[in-house]
């Protein structure tokens, strides 16, 4: 059914509607502010009836928006009807302030308890306001501003009936085939927890029932970023080591900032479907973590056990599920369907249906759902926020704040603003499309500024703009997606006439917005299409060139990091994609963005990440010459070719050496390392100040350093300032041997610096 069919449907019952709209509420005295939240519930699931129970477990995909697989069972109708019979708890994809309104109010209206449903929306980088993709808001460093954006992500989806975000994607990568690392933090699990935290407060303010605040999802719990060989969905084998030191510290981040729910993944971990992961689900997130918000199920996961070869049928996946802890389920039709058989034959229990429907009438209410279903359903506020002021120059502040300067040999940039003429060259020069990146459901196709007309607010140059490489249709028929050509170079003629005449060539090259995102895995990593060869026939004509990249993900840059003279990574930045882009070009804005992943020399190199363990025959580049006999490759380095934290400024900043203010310290004491930070350049900018620590021996092996502290500073020219951090027993814990987070007595090297290379050192010791 379409949703003017649905509307139409809904005016047909607008007198039934408005009786009926004054009853539920009234009736279990749900207005009721006195009462505390965990007596409403309780009330209420008292009259419930097992059908309404299992309904509240039950989420449906709108009518709209596939986000995945559309199952056989579902149909419009249908979802309809068991609406109107309270039978479902959820729904998403269902966007706009009417059409959310007019689900509500068959929730509301028709169903015999009247339980608002609560809206999910994959809310991942903006709603119709575009904002970098997560990887490159991480690559800002800046926790103020991503939790900023994400705050005004959540005013501007929450205006358009949105009560729900399934962000932030707390997964931490390590393999840029996965096309979904553009989703998330990146490599770092301290930088992953940190940038979590800013996330979820960013979405949920400090009040749930705030009509501008949406309840937050950590996902995919858990491992799903390891997917094997980067292809996606693909199973994941990773030990406990990793699963606890590196994977687990971001959602229990989560956790901790009051994340409302947490989403299952796709993946099997070490043979078991994550969905079903009882360990992971109920032992460790709702027992050690005493987390009581919900967990919902991944787009049709729990039918997918029966692919993964887990579950016998359906019934089966049912009861894994719930017994494993999972208690929405999201489109695959099973709770719904198959918990009434298990409970009779008591396969699950009335006490894990009815956790499971506590938690999620909890965060309903904690939303404000109960005293006002339609708080999110404001058409006026919809007109006011959407697009605002407001919105826009966050957008832009927070586009400015993610784009890397990689190299600027000779001070290519900033560019002159004056008397030059510009060859503007690349299949996304133009390109309004693809700085929208991969997750922008709600946003206008073609609605991002594009680096031209970025460009184009500066007067003082001449531009001459040229594809040099056309873009083609891909696949129409799913979100009119183009890529990048790979037959016709007809357009290299022009881009080459535009070089031969231009004091300097602009290249915005990389991939198309929905090259990454999920189900995007690739097996090379370099420009797609005949971008490499049209940069390389230009760099014949003319040297000059800024390389601008416009990525989802880290790619390989060997060729243009030798001979390129600038290179700026600007991601998929968003709706106002190019105009921080000409800011950043025209040094009105000094690029701060530091690398959240690493980049790599070569494809092969994957998984690579700058925490890696020594081995006994450690693998830093230069090794033993003399032998073979050590971990390395014999046809490139180990180290990447950017390393994580890596960026440039147009300033230039210098560290002092380490002072620490102790060399030992015990449990229950504190030391203090300090450097001091000083711009030696001419302008004002801002530096990322790294710590990393190296416990040197444990009882597990541990990584060769680890990022355990950063500060974002700022200072005009010839200005310095005193960085500090402090160390203590708790900042070196870590799961050991033991199996269990604790901090071992033992030597330490502390480094601080500009990114995760600096070899700046001291040693410390924990007795
Ligand atoms: C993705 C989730 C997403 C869901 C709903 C799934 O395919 O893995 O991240 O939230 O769809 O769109």
């Amino acid at each position: 059914m379409h949703l003017s069919n649905l509307l139409f449907l809904l005016q047909n019952r607008f007198l039934k509607t408005i009786f009926l709209s004054l009853m539920p509420i009234a009736l279990f005295g749900q207005t009721d502010f006195e009462v505390p939240i965990d007596n409403r519930v309780d009330d209420l699931i008292s009259k419930m009836t097992l059908e309404e129970k299992l309904g509240q477990m039950n989420q449906y995909n709108g009518f709209w928006n596939v986000t995945g697989p559309t199952p056989k069972e579902g149909n419009a109708k249908e979802k309809y009807d068991h609406l109107a019979k309270g039978w479902v708890g959820s729904m998403l994809n269902v966007r706009g302030a009417k059409e959310v309104r007019a689900v509500q109010e068959v929730a509301v209206n028709e169903s015999r308890l009247g339980i608002p449903l609560i809206i999910g929306f994959d809310l991942i980088h903006g709603y119709k306001t575009i904002s970098p993709i997560p990887l490159a808001e991480t690559a800002s460093w800046d926790l103020e501003a991503m939790r900023m954006s994400a705050s005004l992500g959540a005013k501007e989806a929450a205006a358009a009936g949105i009560n729900w975000t399934f962000a932030p994607m707390v997964d931490v990568t390590r393999d840029a085939r996965w096309g979904r690392v553009m989703e998330g933090a990146g490599e770092d699990p301290y930088l992953g927890s940190r940038v979590a935290e800013a996330r979820v407060h960013g979405f949920q303010g400090l009040d749930l029932s705030d009509p501008n605040t949406v309840a937050a999802c950590a996902k995919h719990f858990a491992a799903y970023g390891f997917a094997e060989s980067g292809r996606d969905y693909n199973t994941v084998d990773i030990g406990e080591n990793t699963l606890h030191n590196i994977v687990l510290p971001p959602f229990k981040a989560a956790a901790d900032a009051g994340v409302k729910t947490f989403m299952n993944s796709f993946n099997d971990l070490n043979g078991i479907p994550a969905t079903a992961d009882r360990n992971l689900q109920r032992n460790i997130l709702k027992g050690d973590w005493n987390f009581d918000g919900f967990i919902v199920s991944d787009w049709g996961s729990l039918k997918e056990m029966i692919d993964h070869g887990y579950a016998r049928d359906k019934k089966h996946a049912g009861e894994l599920g719930l017994n494993a802890g999972s208690d929405m389920d999201m489109e695959s039709y099973i709770y719904l369907n198959e918990i009434k058989s298990l409970l009779k034959e008591g396969k699950v229990s009335m006490e894990q249906v009815d956790d499971a429907v506590r938690r999620i009438l909890k965060v309903k209410f904690e939303l404000g759902l109960f005293d006002d279903p339609y708080r999110y359903c404001d058409e006026e506020r919809e007109k006011r926020v959407t697009g605002s002021k407001e919105i826009q120059e966050g957008a832009l502040d927070m586009a400015k704040k993610s784009i890397v300067l990689l190299k600027n040999e000779n001070k290519l940039l900033p560019l002159k603003k004056e008397g030059q003429k510009i060859a503007l060259i690349g299949p996304l020069a133009n390109d309004k499309n693809s700085p929208l990146g991969n997750w922008r459901i709600a946003a206008e196709n073609n609605s991002a500024v594009s680096v031209l007309e970025g460009l184009a607010s500066y007067t003082g140059n001449t531009i001459c703009h040229a594809q040099g490489v056309k873009l083609v249709n891909a696949i129409p028929a799913f979100h009119e997606e183009v890529k990048i050509n790979t037959t016709d170079k007809s357009g290299f003629k022009a881009a080459k006439k535009a070089a031969k005449k231009a004091d300097v060539v602009i290249m915005v090259l990389g991939e198309y917005g929905f090259q990454s995102g999920e189900g995007r895995s690739r097996t090379r990593l370099d420009l797609p299409g005949f971008q490499q060869e049209l940069l390389e026939e230009i760099y014949k004509i003319n040297k000059n060139i800024v390389l601008v990249l416009m990525n989802g993900r880290p790619l390989v840059l060997n060729w243009a990091d030798q001979n390129i003279p600038a290179i700026l990574e600007s991601w998929h930045l968003g709706t106002q994609s190019g105009n921080a882009i000409a800011q950043v070009l025209y040094g009105d804005y000094n690029p701060s963005g530091k690398l959240p992943m690493s980049f790599p020399r070569s494809v092969g190199q994957m998984p690579l990440y700058y925490n890696y363990k020594s081995t006994g025959r450690p693998g830093a580049d230069g090794g033993d010459a003399g032998s073979v006999f050590w971990s390395h490759y014999g046809d490139e380095k180990n180290s990447p070719l950017y390393p994580f934290g890596f960026g440039l400024s147009y300033t230039e900043f210098e560290y002092s050496e380490i002072k620490m203010s102790s060399n030992s310290m015990t449990i229950g004491s504190q030391i203090e390392a300090s450097v001091v930070l000083k711009n030696t350049g001419k302008v004002k900018g801002k530096e990322v100040v790294q710590m990393y620590i190296h416990d040197q021996f444990a009882s597990v092996t541990r990584p060769v350093r680890e990022l355990k502290g950063f500060e974002l500073v700022e200072l005009g020219p010839g200005e310095s300032k005193k960085v500090s951090f402090t160390i203590d027993p708790e900042l070196l814990e870590f799961y050991s041997a033991n199996r269990k987070w604790e901090s071992e007595p033992g030597a330490f090297t502390v480094y601080i610096g500009t990114n995760s290379a600096t070899k700046r050192k001291a040693n410390f010791s924990l007795n």
